[in-house]
């Protein structure tokens, strides 16, 4: 089908546009009061396997808020839970894993699953949302880097610095290098399985990338990472994210993704400079910026704009949207991205 709005394609493929595509990280959720409705009646994965619960939820902030792009609503952990890991989602608390991976024992637990068998509904609500969106704009696809998968099967829950995760690639390499691989296999069947039902694009979110080295980062995160971009760089436009890990953006820019998404502790001159100038660029906008005033917002949108610059560029935050944000301050922002003018 016909796109009638494909300025994030076009972005992807670092055509002209008049002006950047807009959309922002995690904005199927949390801060949209249809979306809380829908949480008093449904449990998040109920929500996540349910095609037409996962459709609903993706189409609110294309309707609500007018961004230039949908992202299909699920989580990367769903990739874990297939592979025979129990998931958890505690309210207000976030992901809870009750057996973690703690040694190579543990791998055992672990399947490479049939990706049509235990991901199908995925599949049902990317083909259900292609039909319901009909054409209005481009839908994306995502998965969790390998290393931020690893962070949350072996640690067993958020943390703000993943220590016993970070020790396990340390203290058990071989066992961490055999999960990150058995996570990639899975990744790359998992996302192939999302373009066949129709993502446009897909997104893989590192966002722990940042909590290692340099020399680690290509050690336990990017030699993976690479493997699962040059899988689906022919067969779909591919964005990727790694939060903090700014010091590899010329080595992420080389894995041949179309678009590289940065945080807000980088500049645009900086991340222009480190990237090379043809990738795309996606981001920056600190998410705790959107609960600054509706004027400043604006004003700080346009400024962010004009030092990307309008081509080879897609608005967006440099993390996700704040559950707290009001409706208004988001479309505030998507509305400053539509009216920018060279
Ligand atoms: O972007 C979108 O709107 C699509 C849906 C989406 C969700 N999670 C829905 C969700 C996406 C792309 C994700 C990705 C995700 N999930 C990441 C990577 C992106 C990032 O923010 O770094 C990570 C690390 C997770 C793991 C996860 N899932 C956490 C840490 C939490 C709890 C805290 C939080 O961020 O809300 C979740 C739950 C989750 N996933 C919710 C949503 C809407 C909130 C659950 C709820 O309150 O209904």
């Amino acid at each position: 089908m016909e796109l009638k709005n494909d300025l994030l394609l076009k972005a992807l493929r670092q055509e002209k546009v008049e002006r950047p595509p807009v959309w922002m990280m995690r904005q199927a959720g949390r801060y949209l009061p249809d979306y809380i409705r829908l949480r008093e009646k449904y449990s998040f994965f109920e929500r996540c396997q349910t095609p037409e619960l996962a459709t609903e939820i993706t189409i609110q902030p294309v309707e609500q808020v007018g961004v230039d792009a949908a992202i299909i609503f699920s989580d990367i952990l769903v990739v874990p839970q297939a592979m025979g890991l129990e998931v958890e989602l505690l309210e207000g608390k976030g992901p809870f894993l009750p057996d973690p991976i703690k040694n190579i024992n543990d791998l055992k637990r672990l399947r490479k699953p049939d990706v049509n068998e235990s991901l199908g509904y995925v599949f049902d609500a990317l083909k259900l949302t292609k039909k319901t969106l009909d054409g209005r704009v481009p839908l994306i696809g995502f998965a969790g880097a390998p290393w931020t998968l690893l962070c949350y099967m072996v640690q067993g829950k958020g943390s703000k610095t993943f220590d016993e995760a970070r020790a396990f690639c340390f203290t058990q390499p071989e066992t961490a290098h055999q999960l990150l691989q058995m996570i990639t296999d899975t990744t790359i069947e998992y996302l192939r399985g999302q373009v066949r039902a129709g993502a446009d694009a897909v997104q893989v979110f590192d966002s722990w990338g940042g909590l290692l080295s340099p020399v680690d980062f290509e050690e336990f995160s990017l030699r993976y990472i690479r493997q699962i971009i040059s899988a689906l760089k022919d067969v779909v436009p591919t964005i990727l994210f790694a939060k903090g890990a700014w010091f590899a953006l010329d080595s992420m820019s080389a894995t041949g993704a179309n678009a590289l998404g940065i945080d807000w502790c980088v500049t645009a001159q900086q991340a222009r400079k480190f990237a090379g100038n043809e990738i795309t660029l996606q981001g920056n906008f600190d998410p705790a910026r959107l609960l600054a005033p509706v004027p400043e917002i604006r004003k700080e949108v346009k400024k962010m704009i004009s030092s990307f610059g309008v081509d080879r560029y897609i608005a967006n935050l440099g993390h996700g949207i704040l559950p707290n944000v009001p409706v208004d301050h988001a479309r505030a922002f998507v509305d400053a991205v539509k009216e920018y003018k060279i």
